[in-house]
């Protein structure tokens, strides 16, 4: 199955694909993972990107177009796929095609779109800890680790994203707004979009995906 994780920033994407992920056993492919590591090993390409990921602007389009481009390309993209954070524009949309297209591979099966009211948005990312180590995800409030800042799967160290200050976050809601959501129609006019409320508890979300998955099954 070809699956494409959208809603804005904080929305519950990340959390959702990791175990849409495993449900489905098909790899989680998140653009803004792939970054972080880049620029965590200070890699040329890490270096070029910082910059837009620190003040939450996308990172251009043909960067990231080849980054997906490679990740595709992989084996274990053979039975499928789920796509978080990319496509983020319509030009990346196009893109996606070609590639889909170039690869021998079928079109996105389903789009779910996770939407969050703007001001719960803020508190969740603002409250967000993901492990340094693993890249699990936590929040203070909402989903604490049993340990202050310890990650209970790897006892790594929790750190706040850099991009996760409420200055940034607001720039990167404005971003989600003028760019990405315009995307939503664009997979709308090929009725594969689904909508769910991401303002119920992560069970409760993932239990409304869930549903939508076997529904086209
Ligand atoms: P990216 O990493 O994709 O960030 P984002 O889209 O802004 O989304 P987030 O990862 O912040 O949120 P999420 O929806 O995954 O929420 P999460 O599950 O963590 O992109 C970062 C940057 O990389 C971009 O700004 C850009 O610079 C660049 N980039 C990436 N892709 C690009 C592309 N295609 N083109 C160009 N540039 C690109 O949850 C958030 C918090 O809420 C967590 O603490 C979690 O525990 C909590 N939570 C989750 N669900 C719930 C719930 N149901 N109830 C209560 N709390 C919840
Ligand atoms: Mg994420």
């Amino acid at each position: 199955m070809r699956i494409l994780i959208m809603g804005p920033p904080g929305a519950g994407k990340g959390t959702q694909a990791a175990r849409i992920a495993s449900f489905c056993e098909i790899p989680h492919i998140s653009t803004g993972d792939i970054f972080r590591t880049e620029i965590k090993e200070s890699s040329e390409l890490g270096k070029k990107i910082k910059s837009y990921l620190d003040t939450g602007k996308l990172v251009p389009d043909e960067v990231t177009v080849m980054v997906i481009k490679k990740r595709l390309q992989q084996p274990d993209c053979s039975r499928g796929f789920l796509l978080d954070g990319f496509p983020r524009t319509i030009p990346q949309a196009e893109a996606l095609d070609g590639i889909l297209i170039g690869l021998s591979k079928n079109r996105l099966d389903l789009v779910i779109n996770i939407s969050v009211d703007a001001q719960v948005l803020l508190e969740r990312l603002t409250g967000r800890r993901v492990c340094r180590n693993c890249g699990d995800t936590y929040h203070i409030l909402y989903q604490p680790p049993q340990k202050d800042e310890i990650c209970d799967r790897c006892g790594g160290d929790l750190y706040q994203r850099s991009d996760d200050t409420a200055e940034t976050v607001s720039n990167r809601l404005d971003v989600y707004q003028r760019q990405t959501a315009p995307l939503l129609e664009y997979y709308q006019k090929r009725d594969i979009v689904q909508e769910v409320n991401g303002e119920l508890s992560i069970d409760q979300v993932f239990k409304e995906i869930e549903k939508v998955i076997r529904s086209i099954d």
